[in-house]
């Protein structure tokens, strides 16, 4: 079972992909986010310290997220595979990746950033389900309620329009300079995410069954 990265830019549809692929290969999906979001939630101590930074659309600190992500990845469903969603997000952090597991592939999600603003404004997530919406380009059938769940949705709150700022230029001084990283392991495969989830999808197969240069 593949262990796979995903890397890109806040609102490039990373956690919208990663649900339906994590289910087609029988890997668990890790997201740093989601389990940020959820110690925020709980209001563990680690939590209330992450909370913050969160909000303004800043890094956590690397040892805070570290911590929550080898307590994830020593569960054993993630020992034989699995879909790493936000995680590395600068060098620091995938020096310390490369030193705790290998990577196989690292699937790099690519959009204009007038798009990413779009999608990330017009976002809004089920709090009960996780499930993710889009006001423009993916509508719940009920407005303003969970398919699913029949819950109301929410925004996040780093989808404020200061925050975006924040996380997009985050990215670019940061997490961006680690596509270099990792063409140079000859692992990094580009993904156009513009269009339907479904294509985008059908892309992100075709690029994990392409053998390895
Ligand atoms: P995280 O949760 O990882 O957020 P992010 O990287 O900013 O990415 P997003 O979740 O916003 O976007 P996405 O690519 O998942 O897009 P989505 O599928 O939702 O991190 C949040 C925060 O936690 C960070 O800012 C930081 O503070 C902290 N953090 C996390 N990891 C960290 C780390 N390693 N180190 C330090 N701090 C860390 O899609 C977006 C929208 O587009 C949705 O509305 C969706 O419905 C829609 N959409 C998706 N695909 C399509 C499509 N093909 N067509 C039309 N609409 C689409
Ligand atoms: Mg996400």
């Amino acid at each position: 079972m593949p262990r796979i990265v995903l890397l890109g830019p806040p609102g490039v549809g990373k956690g919208t992909q990663a649900g339906p692929l994590a289910k087609a290969l029988a890997v668990p999906h890790l997201s740093t986010g989601e389990l940020l979001r959820a110690a925020v939630a709980e209001g563990t101590p680690l939590g209330k310290e992450a909370d913050g930074y969160m909000r303004a659309g800043r890094l956590v600190p690397d040892e805070l997220v570290l911590h929550i992500l080898t307590e994830r990845l020593e569960r054993p469903d993630a020992r034989p595979g699995f879909l790493l969603d936000g995680y590395p997000r600068n060098r620091a952090q995938a020096e310390t990746l490369a030193r705790l597991v290998p990577v196989d592939i690292v699937l790099y999600f690519e959009l204009p950033e007038a798009t990413l603003v779009e999608r990330l404004t017009q976002r809004r997530v089920c709090p009960t389900c996780g499930r993710l919406y889009n006001l423009a380009t993916l509508p719940p059938k009920v407005p303003g309620r969970c398919d699913v769940e029949g819950s109301s949705l929410v925004q996040r709150s780093d989808d404020a329009p200061e925050a975006v700022r924040t996380r997009l230029r985050t990215y670019r001084e940061q997490t961006e300079p680690l596509l270099e990283f990792y063409r140079s392991t000859g692992r990094l495969r580009s993904i156009d995410a513009s269009g339907s989830t479904t294509e985008v999808g059908r892309r992100i197969r075709a690029a994990i069954d392409r053998p390895n240069p």
